[in-house]
């Protein structure tokens, strides 16, 4: 079921996880790739679990020249103590209240969206919602102007844009320096537009996030401007491209089991557990990175110092050994403890705000259109990256 599920979708076989394959060791050392790969759950959850031992610090390993300044403040590839003393500085700005507030604006824009699509008999879910969406949200938050999106989605294709896997082989050396280069200009200009922004609010204060970034202080000590440039990029990049994934994926997993989405039309408290299972089922971050720090023993192997691992999200949650049919969307399974966000010290920040925006955006929808479904002549698109999982496009019938 799962297999052709996969093939009907016209999932690459780099997705392996997707087509009902796990490798036969849960831990392993990838000779194309000169890496280890970490698929198994528990072993997953070890590695998260353990900063000391797998740093988020890839940069001293890394086979090219990389600016590190690009990195100071982006809390996703840093280590303790720093890390605690960021998390803590933008936690305060980043509440779940903040985030709970935004539910009103979150239907209204929806709102607003799907009323341009009112009228019409197909359309592409991600252009017409599962983007815009998640960006004028995060965009708004931020306080920068959503008018600019298109600005961002230049940024966000430039920096999701590497189709080669990371990889320390020295014959992809080339492709992996090509896809660093590739970055540099996008982020650049993502931060210095971003720092404009902030020094706009330095002067005049108002009530956003960038403003309470500028403001914000731990021990007396606030963000450098590297730091709140790179912070409010990773926000405003990790802010949307995968919540459109979740979006999309959601309405293509749902779509393909019809029983289950009639389960959900009629009893909307399904949704969010259709969402969990979604983001396990198709997990749109499909893998981490992390680096050893020491020699370490993981699911029966010996693992060097100085070595990139890659926990790999997706397979995890795909793990015979932890999930009972693993291979089969259920939107009632519980518990449902995914990788999908993450785990640990680095747990997504946003995760509160993707569930929120899923569960208001989706509801919506189905309100809306109460025959959606898969247009079967228009083929699927998804995200180039080989560590994205998502639609890029997805045609939906209106009756
Ligand atoms: C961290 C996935 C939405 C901001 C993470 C991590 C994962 C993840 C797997 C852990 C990274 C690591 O351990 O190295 C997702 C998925 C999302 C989503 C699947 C949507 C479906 C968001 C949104 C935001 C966000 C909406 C912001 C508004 C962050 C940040 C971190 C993070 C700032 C870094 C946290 C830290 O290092 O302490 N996310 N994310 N994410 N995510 Fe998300």
């Amino acid at each position: 079921m799962t297999t052709t599920l996969a093939e009907r979708w016209g999932i690459d076989q780099k997705h392996f996880w997707m087509h009902g394959e796990q490798p036969a060791q849960p831990v392993r050392f990838d000779e194309a790739r000169q890496l280890w790969a970490v698929s198994g759950y528990q072993e997953a959850v070890q590695v998260i679990g353990d900063p000391e031992r797998f740093s988020s610090n890839l940069l001293p390993l890394m086979p090219m020249e990389v600016d590190p300044a690009i990195t100071d403040g982006n809390l996703i590839q840093m280590d303790p103590p720093d890390h605690r003393e960021l998390r803590t500085l933008v936690s305060h700005a980043f509440t779940r209240k903040v985030v709970a507030d935004l539910e009103p604006r979150i239907a209204e824009v929806t709102g607003e969206l799907l009323d341009a699509l009112a009228e019409q008999d197909r359309f592409d879910l991600v252009t017409g919602l599962a983007y815009p969406l998640p960006v004028i949200v995060i965009a708004e938050l931020l306080g920068v102007p959503a008018s600019d999106q298109e600005l961002f989605k230049k940024w966000a294709d430039g920096l999701f844009a590497n189709q080669s896997e990371f990889s320390l082989n020295e014959d992809d050396l080339a492709a992996q320096e090509a896809d660093v280069a590739g970055k540099e200009q996008p982020a650049a200009e993502m931060g210095e537009y971003l720092l404009a922004h902030a020094a706009e609010r330095r002067r005049k204060p108002r009530a956003d996030l960038l403003t309470k970034l500028v403001e914000a202080e731990v021990d007396g000590k606030g963000l450098t401007d590297a730091q709140l440039a790179n912070f409010a990029s990773l926000l405003l990049l990790a802010g949307h491209v995968t919540t459109t994934m979740l979006l999309g994926n959601t309405v293509l997993c749902l779509d393909a089991h019809p029983d289950q989405l009639a389960r959900v039309r009629a009893d909307r408290a399904l949704l969010p557990g259709a969402i969990e299972e979604s983001v396990r089922f198709m997990t749109p971050f499909t893998a981490l990175y992390r680096a050893t720090t020491t020699e370490v023993e993981i699911g029966g192997r010996r693992i060097p110092e100085k070595q990139i691992v890659t926990v790999q999200l997706a397979a995890a949650n795909r793990d015979e050994r932890q999930w009972a049919d693993p291979m089969t969307f259920d939107i009632t399974r519980d518990p449902n403890p995914h990788l999908g966000f993450g785990r640990g010290i680095h747990f997504c920040l946003g995760a509160p705000l993707a569930r929120l925006e899923g569960r208001v955006a989706l509801n919506l929808l189905l309100d809306r259109f109460p025959a959606l479904r898969t247009d079967p002549t228009a083929p699927l698109k998804f995200m180039p990256s080989p560590d994205a999982m998502g639609v890029s496009e997805l045609t939906l019938l209106t009756s």
